[in-house]
């Protein structure tokens, strides 16, 4: 799950971002410290704000981590040097806005972002979380405060972060850069400061941190049970009795739920059985979509099944120009699609070589792949078997999810190939997981 906190400065964005972390057991993750990295960089360099060309050569080797110290502090690194003194001085704030405006600098920290946001829970703070970075967000916050009052707190953990600056600091003076910094933010071309229309508002002039964190804890209880919009009551009939029926039967155990993301994704499994689509369908904790073909919906009882499961028919002789373009108006919808990328049902229950299918149509939509591998369908119903067999068991395990922004920039071969590539290395890998013993949580 994703927390997105943005705003302006000074309006207690870091503490409460770090505070709300804790308190839920989520990463924290500060992405202005990402900008102010960049423009550290670029200050120790003496790279003129003006030189494009150098900054994009320093974009291009910027290899940014974060570490946690002793006492549970963030440390941040730029190419392997802490610099987490030194990105907090007001020369590097007024140039991280400047630096923040420029495209090329957004569009490859928001690629690194996602890439972060893909590994765990966590709390995202910075100036576009909920508009440009995570627009799925499960839960969006935007703080603001009265400029006075962001002046007075931040000449307040100036002093307290450089003692010696005191005789040079006033209020007055950061009022003022903090009026340049929210117009020079407000006002850029790409990504500005705004608010999200599905953001919560909230003010912190007269509210202490912890006054907001109760607030925003309070939120995120309420929206935790409303994380997927709700299933459809006929959905949620035949899901629940499919459910009972494969859990009674078949014992279905399901690993690796917390790698779900609303939103719209492909689903890639591995296919052995007739079985698969409705064993996924009824893993996934929202409602998901795919394609049978229409002989299928003439088979008794399973037929009406997965008609109620969100399966769309696929007429025999159909074009594949005519599939793909169902395909592509259920994830533009934002829904989620099941693919087996293996083209057709395997003869030995093990995975086959992927088809080129997955790749064309993750490269049309631009959309992310949620790796799966689904485990003793084969035993109970094979290819070839008239009926299936009743008790068993069947596992299915959800991966990381694998982001478009992997194969963002790249030519349309190279990038088809790697999608291939990553979705068979990922269901291999699940594969791997479940065989040594199911431990920890799936890659
Ligand atoms: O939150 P901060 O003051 O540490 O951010 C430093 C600068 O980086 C600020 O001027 C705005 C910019 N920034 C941004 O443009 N987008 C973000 N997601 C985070 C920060």
């Amino acid at each position: 799950m994703i927390v997105a906190i943005d705003g302006p400065s000074g309006t207690g964005k870091s503490t409460v971002a770090k505070g709300i972390a804790k308190r839920l057991g989520f990463i924290f993750f500060d992405t202005g410290a990402m900008y102010r990295s960049i423009a550290w960089k670029i200050f120790q360099e003496k790279i003129p704000v003006t030189d494009e060309d150098a900054i994009r050569k320093v974009v291009s080797q910027f290899q940014f981590d974060i570490q946690t110290d002793g006492e549970g502090e963030k440390r941040y690194f730029v190419n392997g040097e802490d610099v987490t003194g030194n990105i907090r001085t007001p020369e590097i704030s007024l140039l991280a806005s400047q630096v923040s405006s420029l495209a090329f600098v957004r569009k490859a920290l928001v690629k690194i972002q996602r890439r972060f946001g893909r590994k765990a829970d966590a709390v995202f703070e910075g100036r576009d979380m909920g508009t440009v970075v995570f627009p799925d967000a499960e839960l969006k916050i935007f703080l603001t405060a009265k400029p006075a009052v962001r002046a007075e707190r931040r000449y307040r953990e100036l002093l307290l972060k450089f003692p010696d600056l005191g005789d040079s600091l006033s209020p007055k003076q950061i009022l003022h850069e903090i009026e340049q910094r929210d117009h020079s933010d407000e006002t850029r071309a790409v990504s500005p400061l705004r608010q999200a229309k599905d953001a919560v508002l909230i003010d912190t002039s007269e509210l202490s941190a912890d006054e907001v964190i109760d607030k925003i804890a309070k939120l995120h209880a309420h929206c935790g049970s409303r994380r997927f919009e709700p299933m459809r009551f006929s959905y949620r009939c035949v899901y629940l009795s499919v459910r009972a029926f494969f859990k009674l039967f078949y014992g279905l155990r399901i690993h690796g739920l917390s790698h779900f993301r609303s939103g719209a994704a492909i689903i890639a499994a591995n296919h052995a059985s007739f079985f698969d689509p409705p064993v996924i369908s009824i893993s996934c904790p929202q409602e998901v979509h795919f394609l049978a073909r229409d002989s299928l919906f003439r088979i008794p009882i399973l037929g009406r099944i997965i008609r109620g499961l969100n399966s769309h028919p696929v007429a025999r002789g159909s074009s594949d120009a005519q599939t793909f373009r169902q395909l592509i108006q259920l994830l533009q919808k934002g829904k989620k699609v099941i693919l087996f990328p293996e083209g057709k049902r395997c003869y030995d229950g093990e995975l086959q070589p992927l088809e080129k299918g997955l790749s064309f149509l993750v490269y049309k939509a631009r959309c992310g792949i949620l790796p799966v591998y689904v485990d003793g369908t084969f035993e109970a119903w094979k290819r070839g078997a008239k009926f299936f067999r009743l008790f068993g068991k069947i596992t299915c395990v959800f991966g990381s999810p694998i982001e478009w922004e992997e194969f963002d920039g790249l030519e349309k071969r190279e990038a088809m190939k790697r999608i291939t590539a990553r979705t068979e290395e990922a269901m291999r890998s699940l594969k791997e997981w479940l065989k040594n013993g199911a431990i920890g949580d799936p890659p």
